[in-house]
């Protein structure tokens, strides 16, 4: 890829930020650890199983012998859950608070860790009760209520692999879900809070389950939380505070395989179904708890750590469950929006609970930019010490102003790249350790191997820019598409063979660090350059005056493809026309260089965003070349694309 040019524009008015010096003598991890993991990589991970606790140690770390299905720490057993759960009641620490639990109308609830240890065994009670044995699946839709937590853990308990979908998900969406997966029983609720209001799960439910291919379902285990209307089907639906509120809060967890499979989470691409991640457990949770202790620099007796994401995506399943309980982490989780009330609300949680590492993705950063600095102001932030990002390339714009205005100048930021398929953080600064450069996920974790290579497979020197592939397999990795091998090896191993390829853009700067340009789908060509969106994107941004932007490559006569830009201007910006349109591209071309000064720009109030806040690019694109729009059910709000559509003639400024 011709980056290399824009790459010194995009470098040219770098930041770096030291670790701070209080922390570099703290931190749970120091930079001896990549020295040591490069040395004997299966050694550093046999090192970091040792984190769990085994029923019986594992003597293997990694079977390799029929790649790319890995056998991490093989011969090893292990239940998740008592690594999660009982271990920290039985090392004294029954009365800490596991979960700050803080609802949409405010009412809030601390689950302790002896606590959630009688719930989690009472709904493993309850789940054997219902007929689910280890191997079976269950299908979890759910609001972000402790009940969430607790159905996970007790799944993981009883040897059940869980697919939790989430609860925006459709009717639709569920029912392909709980058909290729097979799933014996739906845990649901009434409904949830958000934005102020109970909304309705169960419906989707019982509409899901009339589609064909649904008929594996014998029960839903309904948790009440609105209180709201519900349809009832008796036999068939059962209440959770019934089922599970009987049962004896003592549970006897079974050790199962390391490599028994602990969940389905369906992730998907840009065609055909939805693809079944397929995660297991021993090499899931050696990373997802170590990356959660030296990425976060979890000290679990005083921190209080919040992972903003859903429990429906992976950050929910790594980073609010397995990765924190299994640390014995106190954390918050949130049930509603960051709106409701009022725009404050994150902020009034971080203060409320003194939470001390906050963990939340660049769309939230962005949406917080555009409400304004005074926001997070007015509210004491001082108890924050460590920030992180995840979901999407974070440009600098929104990275500085995230350790500017929530972090106070003092916390290391940590920009963490992972994916659903790789389970845990595979390139992410260590916060005593890494000089951060805001916009950069930097260094591969010690212990990953991972790189940038050229259509051939070739590494690419520093500077320059191509695809991200892992060299080297890791201990949460997937392990297949779950029914489909066939998938799991043309979609990640076939590209380049013997390495698994991201299906992102990245780029290596003089230093070797990596940047991630976002999905090579989303790299444009224009006048015969590859210029990557999340440039373009990061360029508009550093603009005093936009708050958010998303670039598409339209179909254009001249150039193959044209930029065409939409914007979303910061609360306190004029919009003067064409001024500010001429403005911006003069910008961009100042920038990136004018090869990357963009056709047209388009201010808008809204993008489209998918639930997990990416941005629908496809959607943009055939508003760009006028055609009919694709699918939009996977949006969190259609009005949008009508709003975009109609602003569309006399926003737009042409050459
Ligand atoms: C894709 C994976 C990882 C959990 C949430 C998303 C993009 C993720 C970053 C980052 C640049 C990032 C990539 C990746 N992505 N984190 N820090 N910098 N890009 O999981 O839905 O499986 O999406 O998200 O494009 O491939 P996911």
């Amino acid at each position: 890829m011709r980056t290399n040019e824009s790459l010194a524009n995009l470098l040219r008015e770098e930041r770096r930020f030291n670790p701070p010096a209080e922390l570099a003598g703290t931190a749970n991890i120091t930079a001896e650890a990549y020295e040591k993991a490069r040395a004997d990589r299966l050694g550093f991970w046999a090192e970091q199983g040792r984190r769990l606790s085994w029923q019986t140690e594992p003597t293997q770390t990694l079977d390799w012998s029929n790649p790319p299905f890995a056998k991490w720490f093989a011969d090893g057993r292990l239940n998740v859950a008592y690594n999660c759960v009982d271990r920290h009641v039985e090392a004294g620490l029954g009365d800490r608070v596991a979960l700050h639990f803080e609802g949409e109308p405010g009412d809030a609830r601390p689950v302790t860790y002896a606590q959630l240890k009688d719930e989690v065994c009472q709904a493993a009670n309850a789940l054997t009760e219902l007929g689910i044995t280890a191997g079976d699946r269950v299908a979890i839709y759910l609001p972000m209520i402790p009940e969430a937590v607790v159905a996970m853990l007790a799944c993981a308990r009883i040897g059940a692999a869980h697919s939790v979908v989430f609860g925006g998900f459709s009717a639709d969406a569920l029912a392909t879900r709980i058909e290729d997966a097979g799933a014996k029983l739906v845990i649901t609720a009434d409904g949830g809070y958000r934005r102020g209001k109970p909304t309705a799960l169960k419906p989707a439910v019982d509409e899901a389950l009339t589609r064909p291919g649904t008929d594996s379902v014998l029960h839903q285990l309904v948790v009440r939380r609105t209180g709201q209307e519900t349809a009832w089907q008796d036999g068939r639906d059962l209440w959770w505070h019934e089922v599970v509120g009987r049962q004896p809060v003592e549970h006897e967890p079974e050790a199962f395989e390391a490599e028994h499979p602990l969940f389905i989470l369906y992730t998907s691409g840009t065609t055909g179904k939805p693809k079944g991640i397929l995660h297991t457990s021993g090499g899931y949770l050696t990373q997802t708890s170590f990356t959660h202790h030296t990425v976060f620099d979890l000290k679990p007796e005083s921190d209080v750590y919040w992972c903003t994401a859903d429990i429906g995506w992976v950050t929910g399943h790594s980073y609010i469950v397995y990765g924190p309980l299994s640390n014995g982490a106190t954390q918050v989780i949130y049930e509603g929006t960051p709106d409701t009330p009022h725009q404050g609300r994150f902020w009034e949680i971080v203060q409320k609970y003194q939470v001390s590492i906050l963990y939340t993705a660049p769309t939230a950063i962005r949406t917080f930019m555009k409400w304004g600095d005074d926001i997070p102001a007015k509210f004491d932030l001082s108890s924050l010490r460590i920030l992180g990002s995840v979901g999407e390339p974070i440009n600098p714009e929104a990275w500085v102003w995230y350790q500017r205005h929530i972090g106070g100048g003092r916390c290391p930021v940590v920009d963490t790249w992972w994916q659903t398929e790789t389970g845990a953080i595979m390139i992410s600064p260590l916060p005593g350790v890494t000089t951060t450069k805001p916009g950069s996920a930097q260094t591969p974790l010690p212990g990953i191997a991972a790189t940038v290579v050229d259509d051939e497979a070739r590494e690419v020197p520093d500077g320059a820019g191509g695809y991200l592939v892992l060299t080297e397999p890791w201990p949460s990795m997937l392990r297949t598409v779950w029914g489909d091998d066939q998938r799991f090896l043309d979609t990640y191993w076939s590209r380049f063979p013997g390495q698994y390829f991201a299906g992102d853009g990245a780029k290596k700067d003089d230093d070797g660090d990596i940047w991630l340009l976002g999905r090579v789908d989303d790299v444009m060509l224009v006048s015969g350059h590859n210029i990557s969106t999340a440039e373009v994107e990061s360029a508009l941004v550093s603009h005093p005056k936009v708050a958010e932007a998303a670039v598409v490559g339209a179909t254009d006569a001249t150039t193959g493809q044209a930029i065409v830009t939409f914007v979303i201007l910061r609360n306190n910006a004029e919009d003067d026309g064409d001024e500010l349109i001429g403005e911006l591209r003069d910008h961009v071309a100042r920038t990136l260089g004018p090869i990357a000064k963009p056709k047209r720009i388009l201010t808008v109030a809204e993008l489209p965003k998918t639930r997990s806040g990416k941005i629908m690019r496809r959607l943009l694109r055939d508003v760009a070349e006028k055609r009919e729009l694709g699918d939009v059910t996977t949006l969190t709000d259609s009005t949008v694309m009508d709003l975009i559509q109609s602003t569309l003639p006399s926003a737009s400024a042409e050459d």
